[in-house]
Parts: structure tokens; C-alpha cells; sequence
């Protein structure tokens, strides 16, 4: 396969994070008092009231195509288990950015919903510690997932050997989606593309021929992936370094290099990004108010809602300098502690996780299957080839924005600290912020991740 991919969780535990989420839990329940009864109770048998047949299911899939994909997972629900009340809570904001801290409050408060969305690898790392999840073996031997979920999901769904999580999809982040008359009316073969400086060369093309801001993007996170690609562009050993915390000097020479290149790319930006959701963005290269849009596989779901046609009217090619190299963005679910419908919630990681359930919810959705029995003539061109690119990719590399590559502190810091060089474009105090955060927060890179 030419390729290895190894998670090696060394044994210090999250120790930053689980003081954060452990204090912010609260004080620390007092024994209950005893209160003696005038007059004596009969005691009944203390057997838990009857589950409500409910479950309550957070996401923050609230685009057209996020919207269309849940439906078709929670129609796969429904049909199997007709007699259950379901109440999603669609939570406005891309990649969880705004979720996360909900759910974080609710967890704490012993309000964890059923069933909440979140990425494989370090994002749920700060649950685990702090006990907040119950490991889920048993439903993955049940429904003989090991067999069909390949080996670098199943290790992002692990914590200490055991599986905590489910994925219902594998997500493609370096990926640019490009309007085909504008590229096709300016001489552009996309295919050409492999570089940074081919690809500056065709945005001065493009503004040459009138396009006043050839590439579009959206708020601060997506600034932060854009910038994630370019550092993945700088090759898989940085990448790996950078995941793995030892991007700790701001002279580092690929550092500089992405930020410089970054900073270039933003001169081709729409100013107005900032108040532009990501799929605000991905819009207007649907309208051809612009021709270029890093954003992961995501996108692919607000084609299909405009019907458009991949391959006539718009189409892809990875991030220049990171052909054969796929980036990875896992959903998944798991089961928290102490849920309130716990039967419901062990049945809505089940569906999340089989074929039917994937099938319905991934073509829609612009992702792959995670599981490699999908019944690929349900999907459609795009994601047929990145069935193909997944499977000969030379190496993946696990996102930091969406939750999995690095600690969530990082991955916080990332992106304000990107939003700000979007405005300064000061590349040495971007590089100084990066490292010394990178340096601040050491002892939280507890996965030691080995791409190649
Ligand atoms: C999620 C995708 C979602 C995207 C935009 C990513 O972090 O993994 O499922 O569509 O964010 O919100």
C-alpha cells in the first residue's frame, strides 16, 4: 500500500484539558444528608423508571446539503425504530466550532444529549479522560465493524485500545472546487494546477479576465483550513511534525514558507470573507462570482443542492502540492455517560454505522462511506473518485480544524490566530504565536502520530 499509519497514545494523560473540563464541572456533590421519617415508608423495589422512548441527536449539519444528508440518516432510523420520538438540534456554525462548547456544557451538567456529532481522534480526548464516555467494543464486535471500517478510522476511533466512537463518513479537507465556464472562458486546465505558482499564476489570469476575486472564502475557520492545506502542501514530514507539537521555532523555514504563501493567496481573496459562512462561500463559486474555493468535500453537498453537474459545471483538483496525499475529517458518535435513553442512543450509533445508514447519508452528503462495502453506485462522480484517491493515497494526514489532528486548544489558537494574520498579514508574529503556543501547551500532545 506504500503507505503507514500508525496512533501511538503515550500514557500521559490530557492532563491541561481534564482540569479544564473537570472544573468546570462544578462543585463536588456533598453526601446527602439523611432526613428520618416520622413515619415509616414502605420501601418499593429501586428499579430505574421505564426508559421514554426518545433520542436527542446534536449536530451542526444546518447547510442545504447538511440538512438533506441528516434527514436521510434519521429517515434510516426511523424506519427501524418507527415508535421513537426524534428531537435534533441542529446547531448553526461549521465544524462544530460553536457546538462543541454547548455540548460541553451540557455534558458537564449531566445533560449529555443521546446522540452528538464530533470528530475522530483528539476532539473527544478531553471526554474519555474525564470518565465522560462508556467504551463501545461490544458494538463494534456485534456489528462486525473491524471488518469493513479501514485501519485509520478505526485507530481515530480508539482511545487506549478500546473504541469510543462510530464514524459514519470520511471527509476529504485538501480539496479545491473550481467553476468550469470560468475556468474553461480564461484558458485554465485545471489539471495544470499542481503548484502554488501555477496556481497564482491562473488567479492573475482570472483577474486579467475580469474575475475582480478569483478565489473565495468564508469566516475565520475556513481561513484556517485554507492555511491547514498550505502547510499540508509543505510536505507530510512538517505535517507531521506540526501534529505532533515539535513546530516550536518561528524561523522554522516551512513555517514561514506557508504563511508566505498564505499571505499571497489572501491578495486573491474577497475582502468581505470574514461574514461569509463557509457555504456563503462555496455559493459564489456556484454563481461564478468567483472561481476557486478550498473547502473540504462538504462543498460537494451545495452543488448537488444547486444542481449542478460534476465534471460540465464545476470540478475539483487537491490542493496544489498535495496530490496523493488525502486529509482526513471524520464524523462520528459516541455513546456519553449516564444518557437518558441509553438504548436508543446505542441504536443510533448502530445505524450511523452500517451500510444502509451510510449509504443513504453519504451520497448526499459529499463525503465517502467509512466503511468499504459501500455500495459505490449510490455515489456520485466526485466522490467515485475520491473512493479511488482514498484508496491509492501515498499518505493521510488527520485535520487539526476539524478536531482531529491536534489538541482542541490548538486548533482554537489556530484559527485566531489566522483570522488575525488574514488582516495583519504579519507572517514573524504569526510564526512567533503558532510556536510558542505550540510550546505553552506541550504536554497536551499526548498522540504521537506517524503519517508515513
Ligand atoms: C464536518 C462536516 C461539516 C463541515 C461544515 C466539518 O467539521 O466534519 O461534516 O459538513 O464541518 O460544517
Amino acid at each position: 500500500m506504500g503507505r503507514k499509519w500508525k496512533v501511538v497514545s503515550v500514557l500521559v494523560s490530557l492532563l491541561a484539558t481534564v482540569a479544564m473540563i473537570t472544573s468546570c464541572a462544578g462543585p463536588t456533590p456533598s453526601p446527602t444528608p439523611t432526613v428520618s421519617s416520622p413515619t415509616p415508608t414502605v420501601s418499593s423495589p429501586t428499579s430505574p423508571p421505564p426508559e421514554v422512548n426518545a433520542l436527542t441527536v446534536y449536530h451542526w449539519w444546518t447547510s442545504g446539503g447538511e440538512k438533506a444528508a441528516i434527514d436521510a440518516l434519521i429517515k434510516v432510523y426511523a424506519t427501524k425504530y418507527p415508535d421513537a420520538a426524534i428531537m435534533q438540534t441542529p446547531v448553526t456554525g461549521g465544524a462544530g466550532f460553536t457546538m462543541m462548547g454547548i455540548i460541553k456544557t451540557l455534558v458537564l451538567a449531566g445533560d449529555a444529549p443521546d446522540a452528538f456529532q464530533m470528530h475522530a481522534g483528539y476532539e473527544g480526548k478531553p471526554y474519555f479522560d474525564a470518565g465522560l464516555l462508556d467504551p463501545i467494543d461490544n458494538l463494534w464486535k456485534e456489528e462486525g465493524l473491524e471488518a469493513v471500517i479501514p485501519e485509520v478510522v478505526r485507530h481515530m476511533c480508539q482511545f487506549d485500545g478500546h473504541y469510543y466512537s462510530v464514524p459514519v463518513n470520511i471527509h476529504r479537507v485538501n480539496v479545491v472546487w473550481y467553476n468550469k465556464s470560468l475556468l474553461d472562458k480564461n484558458g485554465i486546465d485545471p489539471t495544470t494546477l499542481t503548484t502554488w505558482d501555477a496556481f497564482f499564476a491562473a488567479c492573475d489570469k482570472l483577474k486579467a479576465g475580469g474575475v475582480q476575486y478569483p478565489i473565495q472564502m468564508g469566516e475565520a475557520w475556513t481561513a484556517a483550513h485554507a492555511f491547514e492545506q498550505i502547510m499540508a502542501s509543505m510536505g507530510i514530514d512538517f505535517y507531521q511534525d506540526l501534529i505532533n507539537g515539535k513546530i516550536t521555532s518561528a524561523d522554522d523555514p516551512k513555517l514561514s514558507q506557508a504563511l508566505e504563501i498564505f499571505k499571497k493567496y489572501l491578495g486573491y481573496v474577497n475582502p468581505d470573507h470574514a461574514a461569509l459562512t463557509w457555504d456563503d462561500a462555496t455559493k459564489r463559486i456556484i454563481t461564478g462570482d468567483g472561481a476557486f474555493n478550498i473547502m473540504g468535500d462538504w462543498a460537494n453537498g451545495e452543488f448537488y443542492v444547486a444542481k449542478m453537474t460534476y465534471g460540465e459545471d464545476y470540478g475539483t483538483f487537491a490542493v496544489p502540492g498535495t496530490k496523493g496525499m488525502y486529509g482526513l475529517c471524520i464524523d462520528v458518535f459516541q455513546h456519553p455517560k449516564g444518557v437518558k435513553h441509553p438504548t436508543n442512543s446505542l441504536g443510533w450509533l448502530k445505524v450511523v454505522a452500517s451500510k444502509e445508514g451510510q449509504d443513504a447519508f453519504n451520497p448526499i452528503k459529499g463525503s465517502i462511506a467509512a466503511r468499504t462495502d459501500a455500495d459505490i453506485s449510490k455515489y456520485g462522480p466526485y466522490q467515485q473518485a475520491a473512493i479511488t484517491d482514498f484508496k491509492g493515497a501515498q499518505y493521510m494526514f488527520p485535520s487539526v480544524v476539524h478536531g482531529s489532528g491536534a489538541p482542541e486548544s490548538f486548533k482554537v489558537k489556530l484559527s485566531d490566530i489566522i483570522s488575525g494574520f488574514t488582516t495583519d498579514l504579519d507572517v514573524n508574529k504569526a510564526a512567533q504565536a503558532l510556536t510558542s503556543y505550540t510550546k505553552e501547551i506541550s504536554g497536551e500532545y499526548t498522540i504521537q502520530w506517524s503519517l508515513k
